[in-house]
């Protein structure tokens, strides 16, 4: 190793130093300064920054720091103009602690702070949209429990539905927020002229689909059903908020039973299942055939099944891989394309009538409108 120092007893001025002197630095430290260089360790640290590791520890940080401003309510309290102490921005919180994460947050470009105010930029706003956040919510608070013992999962000294589990009511609201933004626009389109007045919802989820149908025609009652007690209570909730819950139930039953659901199931004239039907590729394609012909039986004249499912690209674009890595570590089914559906369609009972999808907009889904053959 060729270890060189240098060394220096003169001070340096301030703007030499580099410091602004904001946390109280007057100045180096009495006595000599040794500076020391190596050329192979100062290249094993040029390694290290041109990995991008040190932005991809900026972006685990900030998305853990921007979920907390979200989650703590400080967002909120921001948005309505509570942006200092003196409004009380940080009343009843940890004022040490969130102080200093706002002071992060300014250092990450999401915040400004102007004579002890604080404002969200515009890349702050952007980073705190509905939609933004919906989908940090659904990778950190719905699956991060997953994904930190990704390790267990591999190994096999854990496992998923056993000892590790999604967070099924944060994955219902967050779901619920893309839901209503991409998906209820094209479900409504799909039932136009249709006239059907009564929903079942298999994985209903938070129960946005329902809650957006009743709100869009005054003549729509339903049902949603989820595995997940979780979900269900996040979708009563929403109906309640809506004045809904005497046109809508949930109930807790499994979407793959159909001779398990309760009674309040039947005389469905539209049963959806959106995002939930690949989870029965985990038992292979002739178990997704069996259950569309079992939801097959439950069609009769006018009715249709309207299945939503993600449509995957296998790229690393617009969080694809991500989507992809949540499914494999949730031992799930892996969603296809809309080709693959269309194959699968051919063995079943049903025809599909329409493929309904987004050209650009919203996280990649397509929308088949399936119908008993003739
Ligand atoms: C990705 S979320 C979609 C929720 C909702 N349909 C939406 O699009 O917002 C999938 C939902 O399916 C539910 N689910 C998964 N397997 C199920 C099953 N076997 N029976 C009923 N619900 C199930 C989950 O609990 C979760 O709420």
């Amino acid at each position: 190793m060729d270890l060189t120092h240098s060394s220096s007893g003169a001070r340096r001025s301030s703007r030499e130093r580099g410091d602004s002197g904001r946390f109280g630095n007057s100045g180096p430290p009495d006595g000599e300064t040794l500076e020391f260089r190596d050329e192979e360790l100062t290249r094993t640290w040029q390694d290290f920054q041109l990995s991008s590791m040190p932005d991809l520890l900026g972006s685990l940080h900030l998305c853990h720091a921007l979920h907390a401003l979200s989650k703590s309510g400080l967002l909120d309290r921001l948005r309505r103009g509570r942006d200092s102490a003196e409004t009380g921005l940080l009343d009843g919180m940890n004022h040490r602690v969130s102080a200093n994460v706002l002071r992060y947050l300014v250092l990450k470009g999401v915040l400004e702070e102007w004579r002890g105010t604080y404002r969200l930029t515009r890349r702050g706003t952007l980073l705190t949209s509905d939609i933004s956040l919906a989908r940090l919510g659904f990778y950190l608070e719905a699956y991060g429990p997953v994904v930190q013992r990704a390790d267990e999962l591999m190994t096999g000294a854990a496992v998923y539905g056993t000892d590790v589990q999604r967070s099924n009511g944060p994955l219902s609201r967050h779901c619920a927020t893309i839901f209503a933004a991409y998906y209820t626009p094209l479900v409504l389109e799909t039932m136009r002229d249709r006239g059907a007045k009564r929903f079942l919802d298999l994985g209903c989820g938070g129960g946005q689909l329902l809650v957006d149908a009743c709100l869009n025609d005054p003549g729509i009652t339903g049902v949603g059903l989820d595995i997940a007690p979780a979900a269900v209570e996040v979708a009563r909730e929403l109906a309640r908020s809506h004045g809904l819950e005497d046109r809508l139930d949930f109930v807790v039953a499994d979407a793959f039973d159909p001779m398990s659901w309760p009674e309040v199931c039947s005389g469905a004239e539209v049963i959806t299942s959106i995002g939930v039907l690949h989870e029965q590729f985990r038992d292979g394609d002739k178990a997704v055939v069996a259950i569309l012909d079992a939801y097959a039986g439950f069609l009769t004249g006018e009715k249709m099944l309207l299945i939503g499912e993600p449509e995957p690209h296998y790229d690393d674009r617009e969080s694809d891989s991500e989507f992809f890595l949540m499914h494999v570590l949730t031992d799930q089914g892996f969603p296809v394309d809309r080709a693959a559906w269309s194959a699968l369609f051919a063995r079943t009972r049903l025809s599909c009538r329409r493929t309904l999808t987004w050209a650009t907009a919203g996280p990649r889904m397509c929308f088949y409108d399936l119908v008993p053959r003739v």
